[in-house]
């Protein structure tokens, strides 16, 4: 038996076609939906940033994700495997400990935002997140993210949350989870989003989100476009190449693509729909920063009948889909320890939980005693944060699709991207060029223009 027919029976596979999409989009759609995309779009003056966005999504996204893919279905490996598996001789296995570091860097203050929805969830629940108005809810959300242990606690109670989920496995846990959660949360993002149509301050939140002000597309807003993407679709580190080694031969990855990029950018924009319709109407800062969604929401449960009601089960959404998320990120490290390092997956998960607790305990007191302590300007949380998203996942896409582009072997792209040629892909020509040539150019100029070299 050939190695790649037993690592083939030996590793689980995901059961259904609904297992692949609702696992891909769990991954998919978590906090930088709902909390990052807000708050990005907030800062970066609203439209000129969608705009920006949805290039970066459907141009240089939907590629890598197909790249990833490809990678990880076709040789049934992690990260580093996969490198290896595709270039034996080459170096470009190193791409793999960038995006081990960058997902140890992003669990870490991802759960520090997890920890305040479990917060917020138990303040729901508890009737104690009602309040009279913005100031209110302002100075709330202030006093508890500033404080010293309650952020750590529950930042360490999310990661446990996690370890918990991951040290059972990939399919049962993971599958089973997101198959019921993901659609639910989308009905419910739904209702948010008609009742936030009713606010008085829509016209003014739909304007500001949907109309670009071309002056506005600065270096700034190109980058942290790009950079939202890429965390959004959970790209660049090796993430879709871990989930898409468990992949069935017969899923169609370009397909699997679009609809994973076209339903995690529509959960993106209802969230946006929700957000700044309220932000308007309440009198909030859209460019408020990190702390924006926990803000605003609170205040649009408020003005809702069973307000209470409606918060909780959001906040328990919120934090299903991130565990979603989290799990897909600390898969990336587990596999490599696992396969790799031929650890247990007990120790795998032990380390990649601990890792994440030490710097997750950092980011979390960054709001509090550790504010002043800066970085380049940054707090510990922002510095994990921007270098992450904006640096390391935008490098890992570049390297990617120069990889897939120019150095994997054609056929073996387009076997996987066809299921070795059993039906015609109209997309395939252009997929290859994006990965070739736009991908990798617009990237780097992306870079150039936010370092000063050029001007856009
Ligand atoms: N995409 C997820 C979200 O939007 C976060 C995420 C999960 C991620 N896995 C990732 C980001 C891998 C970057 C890389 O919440």
């Amino acid at each position: 038996m050939s190695t790649s027919e037993k690592s083939k029976k030996t590793r689980v596979q995901f059961a259904t076609r609904l297992g692949v999409i609702a696992t891909t989009v769990g991954s998919a759609v978590g906090l930088g939906n709902i909390w990052r995309f807000p708050y990005e779009a907030g800062t970066h003056g609203g439209g000129a940033f969608m705009l920006c966005y949805i290039f970066f999504i459907f141009i240089i996204g939907v590629p890598v994700i197909c790249a990833e893919f490809l990678m990880g279905r076709g040789t049934r490996s992690n990260i580093f495997g996969a490198y290896r598996k595709l270039a034996p001789k080459g170096k470009w296995f190193y791409a793999g400990y960038m995006g081990i570091l960058a997902s140890i860097l992003i669990l870490s203050f991802y759960s520090v935002v997890a920890g305040w929805t479990l917060e917020y969830f138990v303040q729901s629940v508890s009737g104690s997140l009602d309040l009279a108005s913005m100031e209110e809810y302002h100075a709330r959300f202030d006093e508890f993210s500033t404080g010293n242990w309650r952020p750590v606690l529950w930042t360490l109670i999310f990661l446990t949350l996690n370890f918990l989920i991951l040290v059972r496995g990939v399919t049962k846990g993971i599958e089973r989870m997101s198959n019921i959660l993901m659609p639910v949360l989308f009905v419910i993002l739904l209702i948010f989003c008609i009742n936030s149509l009713t606010l008085p301050g829509a016209g003014e939140g739909l304007r500001f989100l949907f109309h670009p002000d071309f002056s506005k597309i600065d270096s700034g807003v190109m980058l942290g476009a790009m950079g939202q993407a890429f965390f959004s679709l959970s790209l660049g580190l090796g993430c879709m190449t871990t989930y898409a080694s468990y992949f069935s031969d017969s899923t169609r990855l370009a397909k699997s693509a679009v609809i994973t990029a076209s339903l995690d950018t529509a959960v993106a924009f209802l969230a946006g729909i929700v957000i700044f319709p309220a932000v308007f109407t309440f009198g909030f800062s859209p460019a408020a920063g990190p702390t924006l969604v926990f803000e605003v929401l609170p205040s649009i449960f408020h003005s809702l009948p069973l307000g209470a009601v409606w918060s909780s089960l959001f906040f328990f959404l919120l934090l299903l889909a991130s565990l979603t998320s989290t799990i897909s990120m600390s898969e990336i490290s587990i596999a490599f320890f696992v396969e790799e390092k031929k650890m247990s997956r007990r120790s795998a998960t032990v380390l990649n939980t601990g890792l994440a607790a030490v710097f997750g305990v950092l980011c979390a007191l960054s709001f509090g005693c550790l504010g002043d302590f800066k970085l380049f300007g940054l707090t510990v949380f922002n510095l994990f944060d921007y270098v992450s998203s904006n640096i390391l996942l935008p490098i890992g896409g570049m390297i990617t699709s120069i990889f897939v582009g120019w150095f994997v072997d054609r056929r073996f792209v387009r076997d996987q991207l066809t299921d070795f040629g059993s039906f015609r892909l109209k997309m395939l020509g252009v997929i290859v060029f994006c990965l070739r040539y736009v991908a990798p150019v617009c990237i780097l100029l992306v870079f150039l223009n936010s370092i000063g070299l050029i001007q856009l």
